[in-house]
């Protein structure tokens, strides 16, 4: 199902200036090491991490959600600790595979050589395919996929190692499909691609991108850092110690009808995780802040009462006509899209957020928040300025948005013109 106004939430966009300002988008990570094993479009620039690590001298950093981990592969870089919290299951596993980076890359290559052979002569034991699956690849294409999905469940003994092979077989699995598999969510059987991979040179060519990345960087960092990524929520990273970090970087999920849920169901249904898309509020979305309707018509009953909830408090004069306005407006939409819930429990899940991160941060740290404001159904939603009167409610003393761009694409097929922006906010205190 494709939903018509989700959008890209750092990478496609239009920009009215001139040069672009690729901090903020993953484009650039696909030429650093480590960063580019795997394409999250969600993800923002692992050398702009560096850059704000090096500037602000930070000693602990956290991530409260971290994706594909690129603060955390950055703050290991650096020589630093962090913490980065993921609560996607998936997207959590992915994270913490490239924090395998520090592994031993000659073992990976000997087993990524052993599993191709065994894979070549493997015969395929599946019988039946997932739907999305048989849309997604031709015969042959399953076929060297399963052998290799085959061969990896067969490796009896958990260790990184395999951890990295199971990585890296989820990392062709776009490249290897014909149709269309945009990196950022839905799959388009109807589209074509112009390069496509045979899965077995697909793995050979990233397991040597692999084995040469570990070895390079271990070579340039041989003091990386201590970093985590848990299976926690940012809501609540019970794991993380009071007054631990000097500078929180980090991107939420915007409040823009994204669905993370959606974002690796390939991956997903092609290692046998969910069978179709019933499963990914229970398995996915259920652990995630509320940022899409899909999510919120789900929790309805749970998110009307956040209305009047003291995390809601320091906004809640200013929400409630926007509440209101937008459960009037989705009267007189197709759709019908919840947007009064969405909005309201996002809000309501960043308050939580906030509180967590003044539990976890020093007296008088900093925090960089990339994010992006909007407009559902037309009606503007001034996400930075609540978002920094939240973290102030929670104890911060301040802050600023420093905006980078105008974007406005997402609603272009919509009867308004509402200009968003997306940039930085940074929160002191
Ligand atoms: C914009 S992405 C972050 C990308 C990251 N900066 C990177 O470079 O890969 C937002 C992430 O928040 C995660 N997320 C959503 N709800 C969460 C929660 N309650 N706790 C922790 N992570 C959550 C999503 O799974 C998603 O990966």
């Amino acid at each position: 199902m494709i939903n018509e106004v989700n959008e890209p939430q750092l990478e496609l966009f239009e920009s009215s200036h001139k040069k672009k300002d690729t901090s903020m988008t993953f484009a650039d990570n696909m030429k650093l090491p480590i960063h580019r094993w795997f394409r999250y479009s969600a993800g923002f620039s692992g050398a702009w991490v560096r850059e704000l690590i090096k500037e602000k001298n930070a000693k602990n950093v956290i991530d409260p959600f971290a994706g594909s981990g690129t603060v955390m592969i950055e703050s290991d870089f650096a020589g630093i600790n962090s913490y980065g919290i993921d609560s996607h299951p998936f997207v959590n596993r992915l994270g913490k595979a490239k924090l395998l980076w520090k592994e031993d890359p000659n073992k990976l290559k000997d087993a990524s050589n052993r599993l191709i052979e065994i894979a070549s002569n493997h015969k395929i034991e599946q019988k039946e395919y997932p739907t999305l699956i048989e849309k997604c690849y031709p015969p042959e294409v399953i076929t060297k996929l399963t052998a290799l999905k085959e061969s990896w469940q067969k490796i009896e003994e958990d260790t990184p190692t395999k951890e990295l092979l199971w990585f890296l077989i989820t990392s062709i699995l776009r490249k290897t499909s014909p149709v269309g598999t945009a990196s950022w969510q839905y799959v388009l059987p109807n589209k074509s691609k112009s390069k496509v991979i045979d899965p077995f040179i697909a793995f050979q060519a990233k397991s040597h991108e692999m084995v040469s990345d570990m070895r390079v960087m271990q070579k340039k960092y041989p003091n990386h850092g201590n970093s985590h990524i848990l299976s926690e929520d940012a809501r609540d990273m019970e794991s993380v110690p009071d007054d631990w970090a000097d500078l929180i970087i980090t991107s939420p999920p915007y409040a823009n009808n994204y669905d993370y849920g959606d974002a690796t169901r390939l991956e997903m249904t092609f290692w046998g995780e969910i069978e179709g898309w019933g499963d990914l509020q229970k398995l996915v979305r259920k652990n995630l802040i509320v940022s899409c309707t899909q999510h919120a018509t789900k929790i309805r009953n749970l998110i009307e009462s956040q209305i009047d909830s003291s995390e809601i408090e320091p906004i809640r004069d200013e929400l409630k006509p926007i509440y209101q306005k937008l459960s009037e407006v989705r009267l007189t939409k197709g759709g019908k899209k919840n947007y009064q819930l969405m909005v309201l429990a996002y809000f309501h899940d960043l308050a939580q957020v906030f509180k967590e991160l003044r539990r976890t941060t020093k007296p008088n740290s900093e925090m960089c928040f990339v994010i992006g404001d909007s407009a559902p159904y037309g009606v503007y939603v001034p996400v930075d300025r609540w978002l920094g009167e939240l973290a102030l409610a929670n104890g911060f003393k301040s802050f600023y948005f420093e905006k980078l761009r105008d974007r406005n694409t997402k609603w272009k097929n919509r009867k308004h013109r509402v200009l968003l922006k997306e940039g930085r906010l940074w929160i002191k205190g």
